[in-house]
């Protein structure tokens, strides 16, 4: 059985920063460290991990999280609190069993229960995975890009590429993300565009000799996004074939569903 709630004392909390670079494998750079986890926790965030009940020590336990950090969001009208989802991971022996999609929800409820009703997070748009996740199961939709948003890093999932991101915004009580969660997306949108992210993407990114090709996806891609982003599309749904291609699905944001 697995346990989801939200991280207790120092010991779970450094049980999170070991699975993170368990997971990404960071360096002392880019690791983010128990006392920012800590902070995040005081200051209105989240750190929520999923504990495997069959373990008895809940430091040993814990075999995934999410951390979201609390934001403001300013322009138009009043400053309006959000959350930011920095970071969500699953140990690997434990995923593709909905653990993900669980803390996702978790985090989803907690903050609905304090009045939040936005969630933003970013994601490799190379990564079909996450894109099945966040836009199929989650309901997130995406129209923003930001080219090499970290800088360097020292992510083994990386691979070396420019850390480029695509923006998901998760509206929390929103008709669109209430019909995904209950299992049946809204009615099919118009699709205007198709992104496609050839399943080999995972090899070529892992090895020196494909890199040049993982490259070239990203390239191309990256300037296909910025394209329909700027026409005003959105990514409003994500398929994968039975080869584990995956395509992203742009169209026109019908606002009512969202708000
Ligand atoms: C991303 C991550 C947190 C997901 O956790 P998880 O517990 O495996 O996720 P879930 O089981 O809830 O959902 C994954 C879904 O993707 C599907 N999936 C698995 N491999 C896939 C692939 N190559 N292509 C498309 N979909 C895939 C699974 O079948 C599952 O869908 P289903 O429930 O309909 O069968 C986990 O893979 C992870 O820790 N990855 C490394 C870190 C990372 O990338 N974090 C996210 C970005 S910050």
């Amino acid at each position: 059985m697995i346990e989801i709630r939200s991280c207790r004392g120092f010991g779970e909390l450094g049980a999170c920063v070991r699975l993170q670079v368990e997971t990404w494998g960071y360096d002392s750079n880019d690791v983010i460290p128990r006392k920012a986890f800590l902070v995040v926790q005081k200051i209105g965030g989240q750190v929520i991990g999923a504990f495997d009940t069959e373990i008895p020590k809940g430091e040993e336990a814990l075999v995934g999280f999410a951390m979201a950090l609390p934001g403001v969001k300013t322009g138009k009208g009043e400053p309006r609190p959000y959350l930011h989802s920095h970071m969500l991971a699953v140990r690997e022996g434990y995923r593709n069993r909905g653990l993900g999609a669980r803390l996702k929800r978790e985090q989803r409820r907690e903050a609905l229960s304090r009045g939040l009703r936005h969630m933003e997070w970013t994601f490799d748009p190379l990564e079909i995975k996450n894109a099945f996740l966040n836009i199929h199961k989650l309901g997130a939709i995406v129209r923003g890009y930001q080219v090499d948003f970290y800088g360097v890093s020292s992510s083994r999932l990386q691979g070396g590429l420019p850390t480029d991101r695509l923006l998901a915004e998760w509206q929390l009580d929103s008709p669109r993300v209430r019909a995904f969660l209950e299992g049946h997306p809204l009615a099919a949108h118009v699709i205007e565009e198709r992104i496609l992210v050839p399943a080999s993407i995972y090899q070529w990114k892992a090895s020196e000799a494909g890199r040049k090709r993982a490259l070239a996806v990203q390239l191309e891609n990256r300037q296909k996004f910025q394209q329909a982003f700027s026409r005003g599309l959105a990514v409003l749904g994500f398929a994968r074939d039975a080869e584990g291609n995956g395509v992203f699905e742009l169209g026109l944001l019908d606002q009512t569903k969202l708000d």
